[in-house]
């Protein structure tokens, strides 16, 4: 990022991110704004900004997915379906728009007008839609023309960043529902959201993420169940309006301002001293992976 003027400064704005997706799954991520949700999505389909320097690895079928391999695999094999319709060209008809897609993940001739036709029908959009520029469509109509673009082609992995805010309660279930109905026949689905409540309606698996770092992956059964380890995901549980209405106190550290152990710490009511030693690594607990030293032990409510 740019500082003052021209001054460059590098900044770790993800540390220690792990998430893994089958097909036929549906994995939901989430977390506080800023947790690196988006970067994490922008990594896999290689559109992080060009300055952006990346450690790790990414695999995609069970090979590395190289910048070079995530260009040439996106839109085909791997489909985003944006949070905004801004998305959407405004000046092309939205047929042509989910034409373009098809023909990008490798239809060709008949068979994108085949697809394209079948995918407007699966989505509830007569056949009159494929002529409507995008400021004709209602907000549910064109959330189901996005979810057209990634589900007419051949994506094995499709990745939604945030597809329901701000939307009647209606079309984010249905929203959702058509996520899950893509993992059903057999694609990997990623489910970026603030929304717990919304994930858990259609997620196999949450990921919580918390500045930059993955902190627990469970299953959507350990919520409702009680069975969920880490603080920080407790925490966000506790506070839906739903549950105990509880806001969590304090605030998410700064990428330029990270502690040396674990990134929850200042918040967190379960602290030691040996928690601020150390990051502490992903261990199983219960059944699934947890950043946590403290998380198999017994805490008082
Ligand atoms: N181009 C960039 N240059 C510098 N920092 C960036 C850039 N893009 C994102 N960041 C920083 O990376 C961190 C993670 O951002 P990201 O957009 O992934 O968050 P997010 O979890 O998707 O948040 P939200 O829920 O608000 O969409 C934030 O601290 C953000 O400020
Ligand atoms: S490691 Fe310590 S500070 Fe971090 S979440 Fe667990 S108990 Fe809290
Ligand atoms: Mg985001």
């Amino acid at each position: 990022m740019y500082d003052q003027g021209l001054t460059q400064r590098q900044l770790t704005v993800i540390t220690e991110l792990d998430l893994e997706v089958s097909s036929g799954e549906v994995v939901a991520v989430v977390g506080a704004s800023g947790s690196g949700k988006s970067l994490l999505a922008h990594a896999v389909l290689g559109i992080l900004p060009k300055n952006a320097q990346v450690d790790g690895e990414i695999l995609f079928k069970g090979s590395p997915l190289t910048p070079e391999r995530s260009e040439a695999l996106r839109g085909k094999e791997i489909a985003l379906i944006p949070q905004s319709v801004g998305y959407l060209d405004p000046l092309m008809r939205v047929g042509s728009q989910v034409n373009r897609a098809a023909q990008l993940s490798g239809l060709s001739g008949q068979v994108t007008q085949v697809a394209v036709e079948q995918t407007f029908n699966r989505y509830g959009l007569a056949s009159v839609v494929k002529r409507f520029f995008p400021f004709q469509l209602s907000g549910g109509m064109a959330r189901r023309v996005l979810v057209s673009t990634a589900a007419v082609g051949k994506a094995q992995l499709v990745i939604a960043d945030e597809p329901t805010p701000g939307l009647h309660p209606d079309v984010v279930k249905e929203t959702l529902n058509h996520l899950r109905g893509l993992a059903n026949e057999g694609k990997a689905v990623i489910l970026i959201t603030h929304d717990i409540e919304a994930a858990l309606q259609v997620a196999d698996k949450v990921a919580v993420f918390y500045a930059g770092t993955t902190v627990e992956i469970a299953t959507a059964k350990d919520f409702p169940n009680g069975t969920i380890r880490h603080p920080y995901t407790q925490a966000l549980w506790r506070s839906l309006p739903q549950n105990e209405f509880i806001p969590i106190p304090g605030t998410q550290p700064s990428p330029d301002a990270l502690p040396p152990g674990c990134l929850f710490a200042e918040r967190c009511p379960w602290v030691t001293e040996s928690c601020c030693e150390s990051r502490p690594q992903f261990r199983e607990v219960r059944g699934a992976p947890v950043r946590c030293i403290h998380a198999d032990e017994e805490h008082p409510c």
